[in-house]
């Protein structure tokens, strides 16, 4: 699936976040390797600590459907004049899953993609995985 594709959906998901007090809302499309796509946002909550990012809302529905194989993602949302990474809880999430996989970000004039990897080299791991 192309980059702007996927960088579309997750502006849709973006639109469905729920996020009053930041008014920061962003948007994850995760890209399966069947072709499917999931979709998360960010949920935030009143007691602040218990906001959830948008990445991590995808990765759970990823798994909680049955699916462990992410083979990309998209982020967008937040301040559209600037990129929106993955905030560093979120890139350790996505290595556990796919260290190696594309993240898709939007700029204003152009699409950057850096590897889960290039964003967190030496994610923690439990065994020697690279
Ligand atoms: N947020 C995400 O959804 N993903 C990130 O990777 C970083 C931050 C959300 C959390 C909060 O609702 C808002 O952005 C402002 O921090």
């Amino acid at each position: 699936m192309p980059a702007e594709i996927l960088l579309k959906k997750a502006r849709i998901a973006a639109e469905r976040a729920y996020a009053p007090y930041s008014n920061f809302k962003v948007g994850a499309a995760l890209l399966m390797s069947d072709g499917s796509v999931i979709l998360g946002c960010n949920i935030e909550n009143a007691s602040y600590g218990m906001t959830m990012c948008a990445e991590r809302n995808a990765i759970a529905g990823m798994v909680s459907i049955g699916h462990l194989d992410p083979v990309a993602i998209a982020v967008a949302g937040g301040n559209s004049s600037a990129p929106c990474p993955p905030c560093g809880a979120c890139r350790q999430v996505l290595a556990e899953f796919n260290p190696d996989m594309p993240v898709v970000l939007e700029s204003p004039n152009k699409i950057i993609v850096m590897s889960v990897n290039e964003l967190l080299p030496l994610s923690f791991s439990l065994t020697e995985r690279r």
